[in-house]
């Protein structure tokens, strides 16, 4: 049997992408079978479907790495799921796609007032926040915590839970629409990355807000000039977690720097943790779906797309248009 599905033959702009036939895949020992409602576009599907990520399978594949559906079927010895259960799940890629196989481990039964879109939000842009700033930085209430890219898929995740935790939140962001969507989302103070003489203009507003000890906590997601700045903006014993770089320049640190603050470094690479700490990524999950139950974290979904419709999808989050999470539905 085949389902629908997005397909990379060769790698690409979003528009090399089709939408066709792919062999239905079959749950294995320990696997199961989702019918996918929703799945989420995330930043690294681009740089997949262009072939830049440093993790390709061998084509034709389908990518997308966040889905939200009902388990179909199991493998044998599943017992953490059953049939009809509605689960979220991320994968390394087969998300767009009427079904996926996953590993039982991976899969996160949802909160039962969670819609398939919200679900599909909720996936590795909330997990990567979520290791960003409690497994990466180690937070403690009361830390002040810098985002970056605070209107994205990842930024805006790390700005609710960052609140949600008990921090001092300060979201850096490149226009009006996005302060509006990251003050409304619970930063305490925004500061604006499109400004002439960012080095100089940015480390003023941050000083302007929280004070000239600067920000205990950096979660980049953005690189290049953005992440030079952050670095000028850091206290003595701070923490700057490497999470992205879509701005494109992958940044270079003169090192004495960190040594003279005492400044840490720190790399995230957050799907590594499926393989390496399963355990990490289900008590994460525990952690932030009863954060969504009691209302403190909402995924933010600005539009749903039907399948056919995934070059506008895929290219809202290309164009840096994406406020909160763009999603694809299947059904
Ligand atoms: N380390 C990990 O495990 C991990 C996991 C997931 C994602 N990531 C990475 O994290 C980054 C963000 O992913 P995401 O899904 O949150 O992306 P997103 O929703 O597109 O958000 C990215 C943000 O980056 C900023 N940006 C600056 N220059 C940009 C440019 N030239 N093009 C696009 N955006 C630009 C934009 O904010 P402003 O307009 O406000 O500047 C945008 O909101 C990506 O680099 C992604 O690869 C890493």
């Amino acid at each position: 049997m085949n389902m629908k599905a997005l397909i990379v033959n060769e790698h690409g702009t979003v528009e090399k992408l089709s939408l066709g036939e792919f062999p239905d895949p079959q749950p294995g020992k320990g696997q199961v079978l989702i019918d996918i409602h929703a799945a989420s576009v995330n930043f690294p599907d681009l740089l997949v479907i262009g072939g830049t990520y440093q993790n390709l399978p061998p084509r034709p594949f389908v990518p997308g790495k966040d889905l939200a559906g009902v388990v179909a079927a199991v493998g044998e010895g599943v017992t953490r799921v059953k049939p009809g259960d509605r689960v979220i799940a991320q994968i390394e890629h087969g998300a767009f796609a009427e079904r996926a196989v996953v590993s039982e481990i991976l899969c996160m039964v949802m909160p039962a007032a969670m819609r398939f879109e919200e679900g599909a939000a909720m996936g590795l842009v909330y997990l990567t926040a979520h290791n960003a700033l409690t497994e990466r930085a180690q937070f403690r209430a009361g830390e002040i915590v810098l985002v970056t890219g605070a209107a994205g898929g990842v930024g805006l995740a790390a700005v609710q839970l960052a609140k949600a935790l008990g921090a001092v939140v300060v979201a850096a962001v490149s226009s009006e629409e996005k302060a509006q969507l990251a003050r409304a989302s619970g930063a305490d103070h925004v500061v604006r990355t499109d400004v002439p003489d960012l080095r100089e203009s940015f480390r003023k507003q941050v000083f302007d807000a929280v004070g000239k000890r600067g920000v205990d906590i950096v979660l980049d997601s953005v690189g290049g000039d953005v992440f030079d700045a952050c670095l000028r903006v850091m206290a003595w014993c701070g923490r700057l977690v490497i999470i992205g770089f879509a701005a494109g320049r992958i940044p270079e640190v003169k090192i004495g720097y960190l040594l003279v603050k005492n400044i840490a470094l720190i790399g995230l690479q957050s799907s590594d943790y499926r393989e390496r700490k399963p355990e990490v990524v289900r008590n994460a999950y525990e952690h932030l779906f009863a954060l969504y139950t009691e209302g403190k974290l909402k995924p933010q979904v600005m539009a749903a797309f039907p399948m056919k419709d995934y070059v506008t999808a895929l290219n809202t989050v290309k164009d840096r248009k994406a406020l909160g999470k763009v999603v694809i539905t299947m059904r």
